[in-house]
Order: structure tokens, then sequence, then C-alpha cells
């Protein structure tokens, strides 16, 4: 129930409605709204993170707000198990494809993913559209927290948004750790050209 509340919220930006985006929207279009262009590759993290997990079968990673399923090939360098969240809407059109294999399961029930021992959280260009002010990512990350299995938090903003700093102060205060910071090194950016973002590493 506490999940739904998450998902039916109100809560974007006019950036997107994703509901609305998938409905209308063809797979191709849809990935041009995800990545801001029309380049379709996964976003490279930094080479310091997790550079301890590489190749580490017994981690589980959840891709919160997994869209069109671009980062799945590479969050599975890192972890045996790879869950996808997202909304119903957008779950159905990744489901739909005829692709190999991205997500050993995909949800749009949080809590119910996260009880597969998930041990790292990774999401690129999701909690920026989310507004603060909606506490719904504050219900994410409180889900998130709760789970004693997980033990990394990984993020990724358009630098320009003001409330990732809410984000961060929020995780400090439930005694997390931001263990790395920085900026995406342009030639690693698949989202709207030349806007810089930043990504966080918070472990507990
Ligand atoms: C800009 S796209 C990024 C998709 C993917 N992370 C990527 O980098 O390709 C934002 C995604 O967040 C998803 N989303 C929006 N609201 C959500 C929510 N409340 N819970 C989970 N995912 C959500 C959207 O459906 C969409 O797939």
């Amino acid at each position: 129930m506490e999940n739904k509340q998450l998902l039916q919220k109100p809560d974007y930006d006019a950036y997107a409605n994703w509901h609305s985006v998938t409905a209308s929207k063809s797979v191709e279009q849809v990935k041009k709204v995800i990545t801001g262009c029309p380049v379709w590759k996964e976003t490279a993290m930094p080479k310091t993170v997790w550079a301890s997990e590489l190749g580490n079968a017994q981690n589980v990673v959840l891709d919160f707000g997994c869209g069109l399923g671009r980062n799945a090939s590479m969050l599975r360098r890192y972890c045996g198990r790879v869950l996808g969240y997202d909304l119903d809407s957008m779950l159905s059109m990744l489901n739909s494809q005829p692709a190999p294999l991205l997500y050993d399961a995909t949800s749009s029930n949080l809590q119910e993913l996260l009880q597969q021992q998930v041990t790292h959280v990774y999401e690129a260009v999701v909690w920026q559209h989310i507004k603060w002010s909606s506490g719904a990512t504050q219900l994410a990350l409180d889900l998130i927290t709760n789970q004693p299995s997980v033990r990394s938090i990984y993020s990724c903003w358009n630098a320009a948004v003001v409330h990732q700093s809410a984000m961060v102060a929020y995780l400090l205060a439930k005694g997390w750790r931001l263990e790395q910071s920085g900026e995406v090194a342009q030639d690693q950016l698949v989202t709207l050209a030349n806007v810089p973002h930043r990504w966080y590493l918070f472990a507990r």
C-alpha cells in the first residue's frame, strides 16, 4: 500500500509524465525522452565506483527507475542479479521488447524487490525529477535504507537540480556516509548534451 502511494503521487516535474509518454510514443521515441538526445548507450560509472565489486556474483543490484534497461548490462558486470524497478507502464514497454535478458526480475513494487537481498541500489537521472516536497524520494530512501542487506547507493543527477543537496543531507542524517562524489565526464555522459551531471556514492 505504501509503495502504491509512492508510485501514484503526481510527484514529477514538468520534464516527463511517464504514464502518458509510454502510452503515446514508440519505443524509439521513449528512448529519446529518457536520454533527451538521440544517442542510446549506457551511463558509464566512474572507475572508482564499486571497483572492488567487479565480477562479484553474490551482489544483487536494484536499478531504481530502470526505464528501458539502458544500464542493465553495465550493472551486470558488478552484480550476479539485476532487478529493475519502475512504473507499470514503463515496465510493460520494457518487457514487450524482444531483447536478451536484461533483468532477473522487474516490478513496480519497491518493497517486494528490496526483499530479494538487494546489496546495491543504482539510480540514474530519476530522483532529480521527483519534487522533493512531495516526499516520494524520502519514502523511497526510507524503504531502501530500512533494508539491512543494502550497503551501497549510487545516484547520478543533473548538476543544475537544486534538491540533490537535500537528498545528500537526508542520507547523512540517517547515518550513511558520502563515500565518493564527482562530476560525470563529458565523454561518458549520455543525456542532454553539455549538461553537467554529478554522481554520489553512499555507504552505511
Ligand atoms: C529519465 S528516465 C531514466 C531511466 C533510466 N534510469 C536510464 O538512465 O535510462 C526516468 C525513469 O524514472 C521512472 N520513474 C518515474 N517515476 C517513478 C517512480 N515513482 N518510481 C520508479 N520509477 C519512476 C520513469 O518511468 C523513467 O523510466
